[in-house]
């Protein structure tokens, strides 16, 4: 089990300055995607070899997997995909990164950490305020994906979401996947685990109005 990271440590309250869309990406003109919590960043990589008409930013909190993820870049030349480490919250709050939200098309929280006791929940990724800046921020149109295996928390993200009134919750079965950030309904690594062991998937989508 690892352990998780505190993202209200003050040590996250630095951030990382982002370059431009135009210094990250080979094609800036392309659509982007946004990945919250994006550990090593598996996902992306299948998704940005695959979607070469897509961009895709991974944010995640773990220093290291992101050091490593930005080596990997770099050595294979990908050109539609970038990481940037620290908490997101911190990150998409600051002024500076205003732009990446006016630019993202979708957004997708992954199976973001539970912090299953009560005392806890103000650790969680997904908060009113935060909801707040992405509908302040988002284009019209814009797509919040999100997915657990944990019904409590699923629950809690639903709500704090749906009690926004830019956010309207779309019918998986009326979703264009193939569209979407992830038309081959790629897998993310938790994702994988969560079918092997055949537990529960909860997920929902949202559109910016
Ligand atoms: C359970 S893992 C899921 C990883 C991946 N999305 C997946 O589905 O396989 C949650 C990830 O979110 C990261 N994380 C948690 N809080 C974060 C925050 N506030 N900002 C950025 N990353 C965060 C954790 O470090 C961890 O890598």
């Amino acid at each position: 089990m690892r352990q998780h990271v505190n993202p209200l440590s003050r040590n996250f309250n630095e951030i990382e300055k982002f370059p431009s869309l135009i210094e990250i990406f080979g094609d800036s003109k392309l659509n982007l995607h946004l990945d919250i919590g994006c550990a090593a960043g598996e996902f992306l990589f299948d998704l940005a070899l695959v979607n070469t008409s897509w961009n895709y930013l991974g944010i995640e909190i773990r220093e290291r997997l992101v050091k490593t993820a930005k080596l990997k870049v770099r050595e294979r030349e990908i050109k539609n995909l970038y990481f940037v480490f620290g908490n997101a919250n911190n990150i998409l709050n600051d002024f500076q990164s205003k732009f990446i939200l006016e630019n993202v098309k979708s957004i997708s929280f992954n199976f973001p950490d539970p912090w299953f006791k009560k005392k806890h929940y103000k650790r969680r990724v997904i908060q009113p305020d935060f909801i707040n800046i992405l509908s302040n921020s988002l284009q019209r149109g814009s797509i919040i994906f999100i997915k657990t295996d944990v019904k409590d928390l699923f629950d809690y993200m639903d709500c704090t979401i749906s009690n926004n009134l830019n956010f309207q919750k779309i019918d998986k079965k009326d979703f264009n996947y193939s569209k979407s950030f992830n038309p081959n309904k790629i897998k993310t690594n938790r994702e994988k685990l969560v079918i092997d062991n055949k537990l529960d998937i909860f997920e929902s989508i949202y559109i910016k109005i």
